[in-house]
């Protein structure tokens, strides 16, 4: 039987890309990303998130049927706001929807989506993929301006970009992580659904896990990266632990 699942438990979604990175450097079948969402099922893990990109760098488009069949934990699918990856994503049906810039025009200056700049672009977007019941969420900088424009997209979901907190040291650390808890705690207020990501580490996550309003954390690249050396079984596990023991 599974442990019960504490209210303010944080769901830790991993990102599998980088499986798929490795695999492509040969182009054949292995490592399969498919095998490390089973690993992220067995261990505990509350999702899976794959980032199809527009060139297919790493997951690739029969990649999402296969990680869809093999576990039933959710499936958070990344992608740019174009019409190639919203028709992906109504075929495909993933739980949620994390819409990311892929372009630099798309871009803040943090790399996160500018939803405040491209609000006409991304309603319909938006719209289509919520009628689909698709859970849409915006990567967005933990900016004011751009908590407003999801909200005024109708998004139930943001993701805040942790890149700056996670690439700043000392006192910038600080007021970086204040901003990611500041504009948590308006997002719930708002009725928005706050998650965090990118960057993120054994040696930062506790901070930001701490963060009360946070309900999801998106972490790939590390946890793949010591995967190598301790196996992916006991990354997620120990990232898992340093999630619930910061809460
Ligand atoms: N969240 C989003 C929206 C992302 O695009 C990514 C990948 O850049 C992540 C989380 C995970 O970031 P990382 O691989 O640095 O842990």
């Amino acid at each position: 039987m599974s442990a019960p699942v504490h209210p303010r438990r944080l769901r830790l979604g991993v990102n599998i890309d980088h499986v798929a990175t490795i695999r492509n450097a040969r182009g054949g079948e292995h490592p399969d990303p498919v095998r490390a969402a089973e690993v992220v099922a067995a261990v505990g893990g509350d999702g899976i998130t794959a980032h199809l990109r527009e060139d297919r760098r790493h997951i690739r488009d029969d990649d999402l049927q296969r990680i869809q069949q093999a576990t039933s934990l959710p499936l958070n699918l990344e992608m740019a706001a174009t019409d190639e990856m919203v028709e992906i994503a109504l075929r495909h049906r993933p739980h949620a929807a994390c819409i990311v810039p892929e372009r630099r025009e798309e871009r803040t200056t943090e790399g996160a989506l500018d939803a405040a700049g491209q609000h006409n672009r991304l309603a319909p977007i938006v719209a289509r993929l919520t009628d689909a019941g698709i859970r849409v969420s915006l990567f967005i900088a933990p900016e004011v301006r751009q908590l407003e424009a999801a909200m005024r997209l109708g998004a139930p979901v943001v993701e805040f970009h942790t890149g700056e907190y996670a690439h700043a040291a000392g006192a910038a650390q600080a007021e970086e992580l204040r901003r990611v808890a500041d504009l948590a705690a308006l997002a719930v207020k708002n009725g928005i659904e706050p998650h965090a990501g990118h960057g993120l580490t054994y040696e930062n996550v506790q901070p930001i896990a701490a963060i009360p309003q946070l309900a999801e954390l998106n972490i790939g690249h590390y946890l793949i990266g010591e995967a190598i050396f301790v196996g992916l079984e006991a990354s997620v596990r120990r990232m898992r632990d340093l999630m619930d023991s910061a809460r």
